[in-house]
């Protein structure tokens, strides 16, 4: 079994990003579950509290299921062309202490994709995101080229299904392209 861990970058209930994360879980290839993880848990980072508590439960708890998974998938939103606090906030908490980002993020197989309900879907989001995977250590996916959904609203209906045929094709093949990818990585 290939166990992946989703992780969408958004708190809201109705986040597009949620939506597509869950519609991914509709379509990967046989052999695979995505464990969706809820950033709900996880606190604002403050050095003081990890110097005085350590890391927090919930953090933890993501933590080691990112460790133990063979692969990560990340859905980004897009806030003022890059990548929104909340994301940024729980990769950071996931990087402490940094003795532990080799085993956490290193050689980590990531694929990346984003909803917006702007023109580009994400497209600045996922280009901020970057410099944080190289320096993480992740090994990025890019054999299915972008995974961006532009004007998103219009993709999904209003109970979050993907309606939109085409995207449905392309995120399979995608997901499809991933999962090899993560297979190839050896560790699945
Ligand atoms: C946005 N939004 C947005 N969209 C975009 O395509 N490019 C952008 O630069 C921004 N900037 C931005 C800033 C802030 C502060 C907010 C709150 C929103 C719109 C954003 O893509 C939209 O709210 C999405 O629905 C957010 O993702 P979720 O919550 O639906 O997953």
């Amino acid at each position: 079994m290939t166990v992946l861990v989703g992780i969408a970058g958004s708190l809201r209930r109705r986040s597009l990003n949620a939506a597509l994360l869950r519609s991914a879980a509709t379509l990967l290839p046989d052999g695979v579950t995505l464990d969706i993880a809820s950033l709900a848990p996880v606190p604002l980072y403050n050095g003081d509290l990890e110097a005085d508590q350590g890391i927090p439960a919930g953090v933890a708890d993501l933590k080691e299921r990112v460790a133990r998974a063979d692969g990560l998938l990340v859905a980004t939103p897009e806030y003022n062309n890059a990548m929104p606090g909340v994301l940024k906030n729980a990769v950071d908490w996931l990087s402490r202490p940094a003795q532990d980002i080799k085993r956490v993020y290193g050689g980590k197989p990531l694929a990346l994709m984003g909803a917006s309900p702007g023109r580009l879907g994400t497209a600045l989001a996922q280009a901020s995101w970057l410099p944080v995977w190289r320096t993480l250590g992740v090994r990025l996916y890019s054999g299915g080229g972008f995974l961006y959904v532009p004007t998103a609203t219009a993709a999904f209906d209003d109970d979050g299904e993907l309606i939109d045929e085409k995207l449905r094709e392309r995120l399979g093949a995608y997901l499809r392209g991933f999962v090899d990818f993560v297979r190839a990585a050896g560790t699945a």
